[in-house]
């Protein structure tokens, strides 16, 4: 992997995280939360015990979770120490450390469930992920992927390279955030491989089963996959 890609993503990181949770409320117009809220639905149905959220950021993910499952032990993992000093002053109680979603310090058959909520993407290698997810998840265990996409629709597509393109580096660049990480971020989602794309990849992994839903005409799209 590139060491080089890792450590611009942690810088950017680094730099956007005091404002991180407003500029996606803002950014998202509040929508971040409800995508957020549907992942963490279909998580609860599976009542997973051992969870491990990757990409953590400011562990928007594990608050929600925590309130739905309490009875659930979480752990968060992220790049950023940025991100990371955010959760902590935020909820010194949780479980969270520094690391490498494609290198997971973890042993095999670890966790029941894994999250991933806006951070598959930033993966230097989505495949490197997929198999580390599997590895570390117990049989039958469960991996949910959020992540900004491309909407499949012509029109809405449209309208979403527009916003990212105009709407995204202009308000970012408004209230003084790195300019560049977020346009960064435009890119990458621009780049995404579209949502069959990301099924097979998932399946050719080794998951059993992988499907995906829509959310907002496909800005966002959350996948679910199980191991056998
Ligand atoms: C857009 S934020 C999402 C944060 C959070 N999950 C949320 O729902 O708001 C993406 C996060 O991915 C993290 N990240 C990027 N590359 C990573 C990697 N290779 N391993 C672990 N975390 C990574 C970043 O540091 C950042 O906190």
């Amino acid at each position: 992997m590139a060491l080089k890609e890792s450590k611009v993503l942690e810088r950017y990181f680094d730099t956007i995280a005091p404002g991180y949770e407003t500029m996606n409320s803002l950014l998202s117009l509040n929508l971040d939360q409800r995508w957020r809220q549907r992942m963490i639905q279909i998580l609860h149905s599976y009542n997973p015990k051992t969870i491990l959220d990757v990409a953590c950021g400011t562990c928007d993910v594990i608050r929600v979770t925590k309130s739905r499952l309490p009875e659930a032990q979480i752990i968060g993992l992220d790049l950023s120490y940025g991100m990371l000093e955010v959760a902590k002053s935020n909820q010194p109680e949780l479980l969270i450390l520094r690391g490498n979603g494609v290198e997971l310090p973890f042993p095999d058959n670890s966790f029941e469930a894994i999250t991933i909520a806006f951070g598959f993407r930033n993966m230097p290698s989505h495949k490197s992920f997929l198999l580390e997810a599997k590895r570390v998840l117990k049989s039958g265990g469960h991996l949910c992927i959020l992540e900004l996409t491309q909407p499949e629709n012509p029109f809405f597509r449209f309208c979403n390279s527009l916003y990212l393109r105009t709407v995204l580096p202009i308000v970012s660049g408004f209230f003084g955030r790195d300019k560049e990480a977020y346009e960064y971020l435009a890119n990458s989602i621009r780049h995404f491989p579209n949502q069959k794309s990301i099924i097979s990849l998932i399946l050719e992994s080794g998951f059993a089963k992988a499907r995906y839903e829509l959310q907002t005409f496909g800005v966002t799209t959350l996948f679910v996959a199980e191991c056998s």
